[in-house]
């Protein structure tokens, strides 16, 4: 497995921060002047804007969807994220979920980059495959539905591919009539630029 360098700093500080005093992971508990939200910041950043785009960007998201995300990696229904998530909820306390997915939802939207791709293409297989039925109009009315646009593009394309192979539950439709599932590699990577380089 390819092990990212911020990462492996990242369990280390874990660790040091662990043995300090104010810093009690093991028992769960935070040190007094601690939000629950700030354990989060080592990898998606305290104002949700992460730079490297193995970790999604959790600003301005929809408080319902982040909300839903950390229930299901703390029950197991995702399991996705190379375990890195997965043990980190197990230190967060059931009160807590709520203000940290609001402190989230509630940072300023992250920027779009562009990755140089074309927008049109990819914007159209996205309007085409009804992808912004529920991303872009169902988002006005549901806030279980994530927003794509300015999200890391590896990211999304990671997330995508995962959906298609089974790693990761997309939606309630079923996998035959899922529109992810008749992407093509090539239009998947279209998609994802498009979303990358659009601005909410
Ligand atoms: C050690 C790094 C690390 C830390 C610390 C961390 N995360 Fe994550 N998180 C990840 C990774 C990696 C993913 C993406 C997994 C994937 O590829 O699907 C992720 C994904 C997520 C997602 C899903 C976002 C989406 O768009 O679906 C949410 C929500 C989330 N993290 C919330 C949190 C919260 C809340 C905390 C603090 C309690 C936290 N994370 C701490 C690594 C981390
Ligand atoms: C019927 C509504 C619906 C349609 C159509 C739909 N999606 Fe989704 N999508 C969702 C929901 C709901 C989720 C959140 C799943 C969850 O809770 O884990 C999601 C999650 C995602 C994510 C993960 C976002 C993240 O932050 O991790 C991506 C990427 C995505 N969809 C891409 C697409 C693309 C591309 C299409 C079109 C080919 C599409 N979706 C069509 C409802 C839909």
């Amino acid at each position: 497995m390819h092990v990212y360098p911020l990462v492996s700093n990242v369990c280390i500080s874990i660790a040091i921060f662990s043995l300090i005093p104010g810093y009690a992971f093991a028992d769960g508990g935070f040190g007094e002047d601690e939000q629950p939200w700030e354990r989060c910041a080592l990898c998606h950043a305290l104002d949700g804007n992460s730079h490297m785009a193995k970790f999604p960007k959790l600003a301005g998201q929809q408080q319902g969807y982040l909300e839903k995300q950390i229930h299901a990696f703390r029950d197991g229904g995702r399991t996705n994220d190379g375990g890195q998530m997965v043990s980190i909820v197990t230190e967060i306390r059931s009160e807590d979920i709520r203000p940290i997915a609001a402190w989230f939802a509630r940072q300023r939207h992250p920027e779009p980059i562009d990755h140089g791709a074309s927008m049109d293409e990819g914007r159209e297989i996205f309007n085409a495959s009804g992808c912004q039925t529920c991303h872009v109009l169902a988002a006005t009315v549901s806030d279980v539905v994530p927003l794509l646009k300015a999200q890391h593009r590896d990211y999304l394309t990671k997330q995508i591919l995962d959906f298609q192979q089974g790693q990761r539950l997309h939606t309630s439709i079923s996998s035959t009539s899922d529109p992810i599932a008749l992407l093509r590699r090539t239009e998947v990577e279209a998609i994802a630029s498009y979303l990358a380089g659009s601005s909410r």
